[in-house]
């Protein structure tokens, strides 16, 4: 196995982190002596074990002498500032490991480089990896965050075998996916800080929006309701969590946070609803639909990935799914049975 490869499950390992990590980096370790894996780990909750010590602490007592002789390789440079947990440079020199390869440098102030500097001061071999593309993707959110000062948009949205996104009897119950897909969506809710839904879905489909079907942490739920047309007693406003609703005007009739956002559904609207969200640190999110919500999204360019879903069956009529722009990008397509779910890139 090469370096490239071990990194490679790295990025796996990050991405078992549900939303529990926060906005925190999702980082990835493995240890391997003498081209053997012997410890494995990941950052699971915000201000708890980094990678690095997760890993560590699952090397068994058998191989644990092997551990100063053993090459680290981690998704991220390790910490080097003592935050709620200790820094990982510390531990890595305690341990007498002599060998660190990662992929990127973490862009947090204080340490970008400056554990590269400390391990190498100490005698420690460094190899960097900063194109490693594996790793990169587990954290676009954060580089999102830094670069565009908004949370990373993630929008999903599943259409009938003809594009209809419901079918053109708004009162009708209707399924477009099947179970596994339907439980995709709720392991993907873990991974989400918030999902944005609009106030016609709201009233129309009465959504639960929770992770029922897959264990996690429910997303913070968010409502677009520029024309106020949720009434408040709907299931969103009866479950654990506040939601958070951007109304049309004044409501102190609806058990929510309520953010007077003004009438229109457009750039300038949208843009104010992503700045709250970064204020409140949901820094993933994920926009659930319908069409008119998602629509606005990406007419004002405000999304980073598209999940969509394509059913096996056609509705003949109804509302329309969005259309995303002809610069969209596929980056995969699969089946999950009887599904098309391909997932778009925005540039
Ligand atoms: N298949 C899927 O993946 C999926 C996912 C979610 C929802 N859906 C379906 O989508 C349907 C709802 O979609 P939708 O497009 O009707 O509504 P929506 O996106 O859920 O909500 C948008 C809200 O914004 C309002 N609005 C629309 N254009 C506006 C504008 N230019 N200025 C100000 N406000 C504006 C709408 O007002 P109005 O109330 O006047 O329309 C509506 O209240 C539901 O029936 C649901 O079943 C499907």
């Amino acid at each position: 196995m090469n370096n490239e490869q071990y990194l490679e499950r790295c990025a796996q390992l990050a991405d078992l982190a549900d939303s529990r990590v926060g906005d925190s980096p999702r980082v990835g370790a493995v240890l391997v002596y003498q081209d053997r894996i012997i410890g494995e780990g990941y950052h699971r909750v915000a201000g708890q074990a980094h990678a690095e010590v997760d890993c560590l602490a699952s090397v068994r007592p058998a191989d644990r002498p092997f551990i100063p002789e053993a090459t680290l390789f981690i998704s991220l440079e390790p910490c080097c500032i003592v935050g709620r947990s200790g820094a990982c440079t510390n531990v890595i020199k305690e341990q007498g490991i002599k060998s660190v390869v990662f992929a990127q440098r973490d862009s947090t102030p204080g340490v970008n480089g400056e554990s590269v500097a400390i391990l190498e001061a100490a005698g420690i071999s460094v190899i960097e990896y900063p194109e490693f593309k594996p790793t990169l993707k587990v954290n676009a959110h954060r580089r999102v965050m830094a670069e565009k000062g908004r949370p990373f948009v993630s929008l999903k949205f599943a259409q009938s075998a003809d594009g209809y996104l419901r079918p053109a009897d708004r009162k009708a119950a209707y399924w477009i996916t099947n179970s596994i897909s339907r439980r995709l969506v709720h392991r993907w809710r873990a991974n989400t800080s918030a999902i944005i839904v609009g106030g016609r879905t709201v009233v129309e489909d009465n959504p639960s929006l929770t992770t029922r079907l897959f264990p996690g942490r429910d997303p913070r739920v968010v409502v677009i309701d520029p024309r106020n047309r949720v009434k408040g007693d709907e299931k969103i406003f009866a479950g654990n969590q506040l939601p958070l609703l951007f109304a049309g005007t004044e409501r102190d009739d609806i058990n929510a946070e309520v953010v007077v956002a003004g009438q229109e559904l457009n750039k300038a609207a949208l843009t104010q609803v992503l700045t709250r969200l970064m204020e409140q640190g949901l820094g993933h999110v994920t926009v659930e639909g319908g069409a008119a919500v998602l629509q606005a999204f990406i007419n004002a360019g405000l999304w980073d990935e598209a999940r969509v879903f394509t059913g096996n069956k056609p509705f003949g009529d109804g509302v329309s799914a969005p259309v995303l722009p002809a610069s969209a990008r596929t980056t995969s397509a699969l089946r999950v049975g009887s599904d098309l779910l391909e997932v778009y890139s925005c540039s």
